[in-house]
This record gives C-alpha cells, structure tokens and sequence, in this order.
C-alpha cells in the first residue's frame, strides 16, 4: 500500500506539455508512480482538478518568517511549498548575535532570532520551528557589506573586501544558490561594480547564481541591465534580475527594450534569466527611495503605506491622503513619515508600473514568477504576498490569456527548480520529492487586494509539501515538514546521496 494515492486528477507535470489523466502514489516523502497505481493507506480524490508541482517562489524575502509564522500560510495557501529568500542583497546571514540583524533591511528580514551565525545555524533554527514549506537561500551583498564595513559610503579595503569574499563562500559552501544583491539600496549601492565582480565570481566555482535587484528600475533601467550582463559575464556566473520593470511613468514600456537586451544575451550564450510579479505596484522600505532633502513629487504622489510602526493610522492610506488631512503638501508628508522615530521602519507601495509593462514580461518566453512579499503581516502589506501565484494562474491565464496554463505552471515549477538548483523538485515524475498543489483552473484566483491585503486565494484544494499534506481546504494541518534545501545538494540534515 502506497503512503498516499491521489486519483481523478488532470496532471500537469511541470514540463509543458498538455494535463494528462493519470494517478499519483506518494511514499516515504517522494512520488513514487503516475499513471494507473495500486491502492494507498490514504486515497484522495482530487475531484478532476489539477494537480501540479508545488509552485517555486523564486523571489522572497522570507528570511525571518520562518521564524515569526513558520506556518506560512500566506505562501502556503497559494500552492508554494518552496520559496527562494534573501533577495535583493539582504539576507539572514552571515549574522552577528550581537548586533541588530534587521538594522540594515530596516524591517524587511523582520522575526529573525536565535544565535546563528552562518547558513548552517540558520538552517538549524528555522527547521526547529517545523517550517510548513521548503527555504532555499541566497546571501545577500546588503548583510554581509553592512556586517564588515557598516554603513561607510565607499569601496572596500583589500582587507574588508577579503572579509566579504569569506562570508559570501562559507554561505555558498553551506547551500546558497547564490549571491544577491541590491544595488538601489544602502550600503549597495556605494558599491562600485567591480567589488559586486568580485564577490559574484565566487559563485562560479559552485555554478551558483547572481541575482540582482538592479542598480536602477527606472531613467537607467537599461544602464543597470547592461551593468548586470556585464557583472554576469566579468564573473562569468549565471545573472538573474530579479522583478523585472519599468519605473516610473516616463519609463513604460521600456522592459522591451531591456528585454531584447536579455535576449541578445542569451543569443551570444550567456546565462540570464528574470523574474516578475504580477501587479503594478512595487513595495520596500519608503525611506531607500527617497532623498529628504529633495523628496520626489511624482512618486510621493503614488505612495500607500503598507506598514508604519511611526503611525499606524496611516496604514492602508495614500500619501496625497494623508497630506491633504494634514494640509501639508505631499512631499511634506514624506519627510513628515520618514523623520519620525522609527519612521525609517516604514513600508511603503509605490504604483510606478504599466499594466503593459506587466503582461509584455509575463509573455516573455521563460520569465519565471516571484512575489517579492515583505512577510510583515501588520498593517496593510502589498497584496502580492498572499496573491502571487493564484492571480497569474487566474487572471494572466484563464482572464487574459497571456500565457497558457501548462506553460505558466511550467515557469513556476521545473524552470524555477533547474535555474535555482533544486534537484528532485518542480516535476511530477517517479522519484521527485512530493510538493504538489491541487487546484482548480476554472476558479482559482487570488483574493488580496491593496485594501484587503491577507484575504487567500480561492481555487487551491491541496498542498502536500514532501510527501505530507500540508493544506487541504483550506485547512492547515501544521505538520512542518519543510526543509530548508540546499543548491544542487540533499537538503540540509538529510543524508548526502
Ligand atoms: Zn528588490
Ligand atoms: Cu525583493
């Protein structure tokens, strides 16, 4: 007798290809069979739904919230059993307990605890918490830049820039799939480009990866495509940019052009790909994208706070809104926000994407889906956290046909777990590990909204995450079986094949 049996199931297998009726016999944690099996301890009846790999979130900044809500029933909930953290250079380590951890993502790694130093006792800590779904890590250029030279607006000594490359290989050395930066924020972007050379050729003896939250998204979105390519090739790893857009509104439409870019790239053999969320508001910390001494009209004017431990009463609101009751002029109320006591912990949404500029990625051939959710659960955060992958399953595909359902769950699946190193994952097949999700094409969807941000999705009827049923209609069984993955390696703790 099989562990588990799940029959009546359209399978799509992470490939591409069409569903196919066929059903899925799990044991000890793996898929063991598809296609007529023999009877299991547990038979479900998956109702004529589909049933697709666990989807991937290849952009996360969960970091800490394996530690807050190891539940992670925002992810969960929209069919993810593995997320990819530190993102855009802020990662959990390399850590000094002594110091304040968060200090320089400013609220982004929230909830991280414990003692750890190192992937390996990060690894440890997060899975004493019985994590719901699988973490895969990267080691971000912001942490580890801040813990050896603090917040110094210049380029490193030998001796600091020696101290970095140490911190970045023992990450990789214990699992990373990469190294990340974020060269729009502080202390990245003080950085010159060969120092990011310098520490991304260290992925290369791993064929790990570099992933970038680019120097700039907006005016020079094409100079910072160009900086990747250039850092991608120099250190001759594989570059990913990470959310792909276009800022700002006299930069619409400009994603084609750094596409074709991309594109010419990988015409000449050079390894790079993306990742997009799919709405067209971004979220991060208010104060990174701001100077207070000249604050931006036109983005002040698009400005909601998502979260502002400085006033709470703000969460939700836009920033003209917020003037106006005030009756101060809007680039008033950023420094007004900004300059309060722990107003710098202030998380904001901009709305500085196309529409367009959203559907013109997601068509491009092998753009992968990220959420880039900020896991603060207080106040209103950016609905992407909750809606992510239900809103490109229900909105992209099935309303606006952008892509074709075997092809999305394709990039969010196989493509994911090939580009990020994960072995045994991302496909329905004998022998891989037994993340599925169960959901319904004709309803699935997301329900968070800027104004109703924690609302879950509809449509999802399943999550096994290795070989455990992690959620069924909606209810979370708690049994923590995630694990924290490793790139190209067993997971961390289980035993090397
Ligand atoms: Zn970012
Ligand atoms: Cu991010």
């Amino acid at each position: 007798m099989h562990d588990y049996v799940i029959r009546n199931v359209r399978v799509l297998d992470g490939g591409g290809g069409p569903a196919r009726e066929a059903d899925v016999a799990v044991d000890e944690g793996r898929i063991v069979e598809v296609g007529s099996v023999s009877p299991g301890i547990e038979e479900i009846d998956g109702g004529g739904a589909c049933l697709a790999p666990g989807f991937i979130d290849t952009h996360a900044h969960d970091d800490g919230a394996f530690f807050r809500h190891p539940g992670m029933e925002f992810k969960l909930a929209q069919g993810v059993t593995t997320v990819v953290s530190g993102n855009c250079g802020f990662s959990a380590v390399p850590a000094d307990p002594e110091k304040d951890s968060v200090a320089a993502s400013g609220g982004i790694l929230a909830g991280l605890e414990g003692e750890f130093t190192d992937l390996d006792g990060y690894f440890e800590a997060a899975l004493a918490r019985g994590p719901a779904i699988n973490n895969l890590m990267l080691v971000g250029h912001n942490t580890v830049r801040a813990l050896v030279m603090g917040m110094e607006k210049r380029a490193p000594t030998r001796d600091e820039l020696a101290a970095m490359a140490g911190h970045v290989e023992r990450a990789l050395e214990q699992g990373a799939c990469g190294f990340s930066t974020g060269l729009i924020y502080r202390p990245g972007r003080w950085s010159g480009t060969e120092e990011v050379i310098e520490l991304a050729r260290l992925a290369k003896p791993f064929d790990a990866l570099y992933t970038t939250h680019m120097r700039n998204e907006g005016d020079f979105l094409l100079e910072a495509v160009d900086e990747t390519l250039t850092i991608g090739r120099e250190a001759d790893v594989h570059a990913h940019i990470s959310h792909h857009k276009s800022a700002g509104r006299a930069n619409w439409g400009k994603v084609r052009d750094s596409l074709k870019k991309v594109d010419d790239a990988l015409a000449a053999g050079q390894r790079v790909t993306l990742d997009v969320y799919p709405y067209t508001a971004g979220s991060g910390r208010m104060i990174e994208y701001f100077d207070l001494d000249h604050p931006s009209r036109e983005l002040a004017e698009v400005i909601r706070i998502a979260s502002c431990p400085a006033f709470r009463e703000y969460e939700g609101r836009m920033l003209t809104d917020i003037a106006a009751e005030l009756g101060i002029d809007v680039t008033e109320a950023v420094r007004h926000v900004l300059t309060a006591p722990k107003g710098d912990r202030t998380i904001c949404i901009q709305f500085i994407i196309d529409e367009a500029d959203v559907e013109t990625n997601l068509a491009h051939r092998d753009m992968m889906v990220g959420s880039d959710g900020i896991p603060d659960l207080r106040g209103r955060p950016h609905p992407r956290l909750f809606g992510t992958f239900p809103r490109v399953l229900g909105h992209y595909v099935r309303e606006r046909g952008v892509l074709t359902l075997e092809e999305a769950v394709r990039r969010m699946t196989s493509l994911s777990a090939a580009t990020f190193g994960l072995i045994d994952r991302g496909r329905i097949q004998p022998g891989c590990w037994a993340d599925l999700v169960l959901f319904d094409p004709d309803t699935v969807a997301d329900g968070a909204t800027y104004d109703e941000p924690k609302t879950p999705p509809t449509g999802i009827r399943l999550v096994m995450v290795n070989g455990r049923i992690a959620l069924r209609d909606g209810t979370h069984t708690a049994v923590g079986s995630g694990r924290m993955l490793r790139y190209r390696r067993p997971a961390y703790g289980d035993p090397e094949g």
